[in-house]
């Protein structure tokens, strides 16, 4: 829960960074019909309706130490990715950028979105809006910002919501010019939900940027990232975060999350110009460290 302490200091700090709650059980209202259908929680098989609260919990274990496990994992690499993702991006280079970055968690995108746009055109107007489900994630991000030039200034704003269901008042309809999401979208129970919300929410010509864990085609490179992932990761997370359950997680939603063709023909059945369904220059995505992670891209028309 949202201490009140903070709550209370997000608010005198008017406009500028919002740490706002709203109700989990308003936004995504279970029905009969849904109660009885199952989804994956890596790979466990759970009832729809249950994935969301597992994956809170996940992220409330890990919120303190995830950046310092992000390093750890990743040897630093997430870095690289992160930095790739945002040069593509390039917010502030058509003038202000009016940015939405879901399950934006501790805010390492939007910080890098933010000094991107200052250091590359000296944008101080470009913004970035981080929602993520989860506070104390967010709690994090806030954290970390009060150390920044953007703190205390409308150019950033945390705010606590489900991807999937983006309430209408907080996030009306054409709203935004960039939309990202980075490491979140295989945690969330319907991928089609996010990217109609991802659509609505976006200006017409406005851009959704996706940053995921994707699928490894050289079997080579696979085998050896297999053996990382699921035998150093969970070990990594028991010695440094005592938590070995959210990191095998963390793994395991990795393999369940569509190989890359798949989910470039869902981001373009939501409705998104794609590039063609292949990688690389004029495809719909782009593949990094071999397929590692990839970035999908779709514009809104
Ligand atoms: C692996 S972290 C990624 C954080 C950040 N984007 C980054 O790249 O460092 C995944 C985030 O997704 C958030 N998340 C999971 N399900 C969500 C949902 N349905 N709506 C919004 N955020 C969600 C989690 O709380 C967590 O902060």
């Amino acid at each position: 829960m949202l201490s009140c302490n903070l709550a209370r200091r997000a608010c005198r700090s008017s406009r500028a960074v919002r740490l706002l709650r709203f109700n989990h059980n308003q936004t995504s209202p279970q029905t009969d019909a849904q109660s009885s259908r199952t989804t994956h929680f890596g790979f466990q098989t759970v009832p729809e309706e249950s994935k969301e609260s597992l994956v809170r919990n996940v992220f409330d274990s890990v919120a303190s130490s995830y950046d310092l496990m992000n390093d750890a994992m990743s040897l630093g690499v997430h870095r690289l990715w992160k930095d790739d993702y945002v040069s593509l991006l390039k917010p502030g280079s058509k003038g202000p950028t009016k940015c939405i970055d879901v399950a934006g968690g501790t805010g390492d995108i939007a910080l890098r979105m933010l000094d991107f746009a200052r250091e590359r055109y000296a944008d101080r107007e470009t913004s970035v809006d981080v929602v993520d489900i989860n506070t104390e994630m967010l709690k994090e991000g806030y954290k970390r910002f009060k150390k920044t030039m953007y703190h205390n200034t409308p150019q950033i704003a945390f705010i606590e919501g489900n991807a999937q269901a983006l309430p209408q008042e907080q996030f009306p309809s054409n709203t935004y010019d960039l939309y990202t999401i980075a490491f979140g979208i295989r945690n969330c129970t319907s991928i089609p939900d996010v990217l109609k919300e991802a659509y609505r929410v976006l200006k017409p010509g406005g851009t959704f940027a996706c940053l995921e864990f994707s699928r490894v085609n050289n079997p080579l490179l696979s085998a050896l990232y297999d053996q990382y992932s699921f035998s150093i990761i969970p070990l990594l997370g028991t010695i440094l975060a005592g938590d070995r359950a959210s990191y095998q997680y963390l793994v395991e939603s990795i393999r369940r999350f569509p190989p890359q063709p798949e989910f470039a023909q869902m981001i373009a059945d939501a409705g998104f110009a794609t590039g063609g369904m292949h990688e690389g220059k004029g495809g719909a995505w782009r593949d990094l460290w071999g397929g590692i992670a990839s970035i999908h891209m779709g514009v809104k028309v």
